[in-house]
């Protein structure tokens, strides 16, 4: 697997994705057009051979010491390896090295495999927005991240184990790291999606409507 930094030229690809992942609120191609061209936004994609099979967004406007993760997703058929845990981590990455100490995000209460995942990268619960998503009374819980303290958790793990346990693979074939870059587009576009929880909600304020996915 490889990763890359993401942008409007992946739309498409991104999008047959999203519907796929987030069948009842997909965010729509606008939205999602918007959340790629923001300059307050970075994107990375996972492929494989050639074709995008994840997705991963990080909302963190110039200068702002708190972040928000917008969304995540992985083509169904490549779940389960340690992908989504590489592509999240990336981002988590780009969070650190832009100086982001704060972290926060909204999960769906009934999506256990997302908080696993949050939680074991050491998100922690700090609230919760009752019926938040419009498809059935579900709860958003709300997350943040220490951000140096995750960095620091990881700048302890060796190298060798890093890529072991990242994407089960060998180290014949060990993960590319992602470039860091801003991309072009027009301010304060994003879609609404993000986690809202801290201040970085003043950035990226929406209704779960619009946004679907981790909102
Ligand atoms: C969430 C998602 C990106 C995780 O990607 P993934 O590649 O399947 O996850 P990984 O294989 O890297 O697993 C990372 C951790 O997630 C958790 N996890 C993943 N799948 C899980 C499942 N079916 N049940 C419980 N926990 C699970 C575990 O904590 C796992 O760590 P472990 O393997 O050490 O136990 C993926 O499931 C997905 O795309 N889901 C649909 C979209 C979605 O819900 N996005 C999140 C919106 S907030």
């Amino acid at each position: 697997m490889r990763l890359r930094t993401g942008d409007v030229d992946d739309l498409e690809a991104i999008m047959a994705l999203e519907r796929a992942s987030f069948a009842g609120d997909a965010w729509s191609e606008t939205a999602m057009r918007a959340e790629l061209a923001s300059p307050h936004n970075h994107y990375v994609v996972a492929e494989q051979a050639g074709r995008l099979i994840g997705y991963a967004g990080l909302r963190a406007p110039s200068g702002a010491t708190d972040a928000d993760v917008q969304t995540i997703a992985l083509d169904k058929t490549f779940r389960g390896r340690g992908s989504g845990r590489m592509l999240f981590r990336a981002l988590l990455q780009e969070a650190a090295e832009r100086g982001v100490r704060e972290v926060f995000l909204d999960v769906r209460a009934d999506n256990p495999a997302a908080q696993r995942l949050y939680a074991s990268e050491g998100f922690i619960d700090i609230g919760r927005r009752p019926n938040y998503y419009p498809d059935g009374n579900v709860d958003a819980i709300v997350m943040r991240l220490d951000v140096p303290g995750w960095a620091a958790s990881r700048a302890s793990l060796s190298p060798m184990s890093e890529n072991l346990a990242d994407v089960g693979e060998s180290r014949q074939n060990p993960p590319t790291s992602v470039r860091i870059s801003d991309k072009p587009g027009s301010a304060g576009a994003g879609a609404g999606a993000g986690a809202g929880a801290g201040a970085g909600a003043a950035a990226g304020a929406g209704t779960a409507a619009e946004a679907g996915a981790c909102t």
